[in-house]
């Protein structure tokens, strides 16, 4: 039986993200969690004839209790989205004291579960989400995850745009650093099946819009959020991979964003990186985050260039998010 959580399961991404958890096979049971709306979430989707019971919870009554007590894996889509002219960064002051506190609740009643992170600036949410659970004695690095994968959906599809190719799916390419701007680096020079960008203006063209693609989205909403549809797509994307990796299936890798210290492999992309959080290629188990493929000896010269100005904008970020759990006075 597989419990899995929304937490903020009302907003732009957690509605559709639940509606896809709800078709899912591998889950038993939905709880959506939010401030305000999730019971009316959880009414219409109950009427989907999908196995999964769905049941909405909110801060009344003990409601993050009642969702989060027994959970296998919790998604965090909670939080404010962008507004034009915003980075991700700009979110930080609201949002990390939502996770904060959200986590909070799952060290106490689901200190086992899976943790992902959706919630902006990942950068810095996964950090202080870390020293969160460190603090309560609970932190398994093998559990926690901030999600990136909307930079290897968006990667998938714009690579296949760029060479005219109809099904963007067949490109797997990794994207490692973290989820934001130049901290985002797709790693072209090592997708399979390989292929070649036509000149280097369309290359650097084509990693620009990568790294600011969640621009794109913001820009076309205005004023009214950023991506919801696609990254709700994406977080079910990285949700399902852990489900099937829970229900035995192997050979499942996903590029995440993790604390590299606490996975094997993770040592070796620390040294060379000089971060504790990296998002690199992790291949998935019944435990979660079994081991990290240290892909940074492979990369081009370009690619290098891109990775020492993500190094600078990641620690800044990583630092950012330590401190507010760490020394929230400074
Ligand atoms: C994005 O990349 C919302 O962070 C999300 O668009």
């Amino acid at each position: 039986m597989v419990k899995a959580v929304v937490a903020g399961a009302s907003g732009g991404i957690g509605q559709p993200l639940s509606l896809l958890l709800k078709l899912s096979p591998y889950v038993d049971e939905l709880a959506l969690y939010d401030v305000v709306g999730s019971p009316g979430v959880a009414a219409d989707l109950s009427h989907i004839s999908t196995k999964a019971v769905v049941k909405g919870y909110l801060p009344a009554d003990e409601g993050l209790k009642s969702a989060l007590t027994g959970a296998d894996i919790v998604v965090i889509p909670a939080g404010i989205p962008r507004k034009p002219g915003m980075t991700r960064d700009d979110l930080f002051n609201i949002n990390a004291g939502i996770v904060r506190d959200l986590i909070t609740g799952i060290a106490q009643f689901a200190p086992k579960a899976f943790v992902l992170i959706i919630s902006n600036p990942v950068n810095s949410t996964v950090p202080i989400a870390a020293e969160v659970l460190k603090k309560h004695g609970v932190f398994d690095p093998a559990k926690l995850f901030g999600v990136t994968t909307l930079d290897v959906v968006r990667t998938e599809t714009f690579v296949a745009s760029v060479l005219g190719k109809p099904d963007p799916s067949v490109f797997k390419v990794p994207v490692i650093g973290g989820h934001s701007g130049d901290t985002i680096v797709p790693l072209l020079s090592l997708g399979t099946p390989s292929f070649t960008i036509p000149d280097e203006a369309t290359r650097d063209a084509l990693v620009k819009r990568i790294q600011f693609g969640g621009d794109e989205v913001v820009q076309a909403k205005e004023g009214k959020g950023s991506a919801t549809l696609s990254m709700a797509h994406a977080g079910f994307r990285f949700a399902e991979s852990i489900l099937k990796a829970v229900s035995g299936e192997t050979g499942i890798v996903e590029n995440t964003f993790v604390y590299l210290p606490g996975i094997p492999g993770g040592e070796e992309v620390k040294k060379i990186t000089g971060l504790d959080f990296f998002s690199v290629p992790v291949t998935l188990g019944a435990s979660g985050a079994v081991s990290i493929d240290n892909i940074l000896p492979k990369v081009s010269e370009y690619e290098k260039t891109l990775l020492s100005v993500a190094y600078t904008g990641l620690g800044a970020n990583i630092t950012k998010g330590v401190d507010f759990i760490v020394s929230p006075t400074k």
